[in-house]
């Protein structure tokens, strides 16, 4: 048996109350869907500023009546110390996921970006060291590596941010560092690269490449590529991304993990191009015919080159063994989101 198995096993036999924030979001919601199906209890927290009521009840449509009892919604902002407190009281572990994720949203309104991915998360962390939960697991951004040269992307090796999206997550980290140092109390910071999977909002300005991509085809719409389409991202499957929160937030006697970051990716490397191949494809498979080519533009500002992770940190102390590579993620993704966008 894996140590996720382990684990997952040991809280089907002694429950925990967890927090999402950003629970009506793409990856909080899909954490919370786990979490149920696990028979945990889960507090949610939410404003709806990105995150949609259809994604909270489509989980309710996947888990029992008697699992849905188990959840509890609060509307509330992060930026509001009040609602993070109501939120971490009586929880064991938080896993923070609101924030204002996208570049480019970030240099259109740094303001606001920085309001709620920093001035939010100091809150958080303030709140839930008050109530002293016994674990504080948060989502960082590989967009922290910002213009380092090296790849793989090793924890340590971190360049300048190329964008106030960057910036923001970037002094989440030194925040959490500093609470370890000052007070003691330690977080675990998850540097996702580029997640996808169900749920994932194709719509809106800000659309995350994969579910923009797949809604265009679909529609029989033009796909732009920003730059020559050899850009590459380790894109990660969001089943990946829930076994590290898992993972990190149950590894509350493992010393080693203590006020650390981790990378959350496969370890791969896939081009824009053979990204767009894979999606064709994968429609394809699905009967849904589509062969086109996509348009080229200009590459877009803040963006980086080149992404891939070295994940042996988390295979080392967390034990993470992540089980979808990128087709094996959008062939499981795909039937979902041809259904939600027909
Ligand atoms: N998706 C990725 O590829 C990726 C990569 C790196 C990091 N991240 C980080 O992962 C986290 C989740 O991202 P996601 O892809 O699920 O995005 P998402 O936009 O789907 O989810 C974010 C959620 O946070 C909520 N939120 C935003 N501002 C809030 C506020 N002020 N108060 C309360 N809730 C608020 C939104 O309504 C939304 O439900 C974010 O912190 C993001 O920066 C995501």
């Amino acid at each position: 048996m894996t140590k996720y198995e382990q684990i997952k096993k040991d809280l089907l036999g002694s429950p925990k109350t967890w927090l999402i924030t950003g629970v009506a979001g793409f990856i909080g919601s899909n954490l919370l869907e786990y979490l149920l199906k696990l028979n945990q209890k889960v507090v949610g927290l939410d404003n709806f500023a990105t995150g949609h009521q259809h994604n909270l009840d489509e989980v309710q449509g996947e888990v029992s009546a008697d699992q849905w009892a188990m959840f509890t919604f609060i509307e509330g902002d992060i930026r509001n110390l009040d609602a993070c407190k109501k939120a971490v009281s009586e929880v064991d572990y938080v896993l923070h996921q609101a924030a204002l994720g996208s570049v480019p949203r970030s240099i259109n309104d740094p303001l606001t970006s920085n309001d709620v991915n920093i001035s939010g998360f100091l809150n958080m962390l303030v709140a839930a060291r008050e109530q002293g939960v016994s674990s504080f697991t948060y989502a960082a951004s590989s967009s922290t590596y910002g213009d380092h040269p090296a790849l793989p992307k090793v924890e340590e090796n971190i360049g300048n941010p190329l964008s106030p999206y960057a910036v923001t997550k970037y002094v989440n980290e030194l925040y959490a560092d500093v609470f370890a140092r000052t007070y003691g109390f330690n977080t675990i910071g998850l540097r996702y690269f580029n997640v996808f999977g169900k749920r994932q909002d194709p719509n809106g300005a800000y659309a995350a490449v994969i579910p923009k991509w797949t809604a265009a085809l679909i529609s029989k719409e033009e796909v732009f590529v920003n730059g020559d389409g050899e850009t590459s991202r380790d894109f990660c499957f969001i089943e990946n991304v829930i076994q590290m929160n898992i993972l990190a937030a149950t590894a509350t006697a493992n010393e080693e993990s203590k006020n650390s970051v981790f990378n959350v990716a496969i370890g791969d490397r896939t081009t824009l191009n053979t990204l767009y191949e894979s999606i064709q494809n994968s429609l394809n498979a699905n009967d849904v015919k589509c062969k086109s080519k996509p348009i080229y533009r200009e590459f877009r500002a803040g963006d980086v080159r080149h992404s891939q992770a070295d994940i042996s940190k988390a295979q080392s102390i967390l034990n993470y063994e992540p089980e979808y590579r990128i087709q094996q993620g959008i062939d499981k993704a795909m039937p979902w989101y041809i259904r939600y966008l027909k």
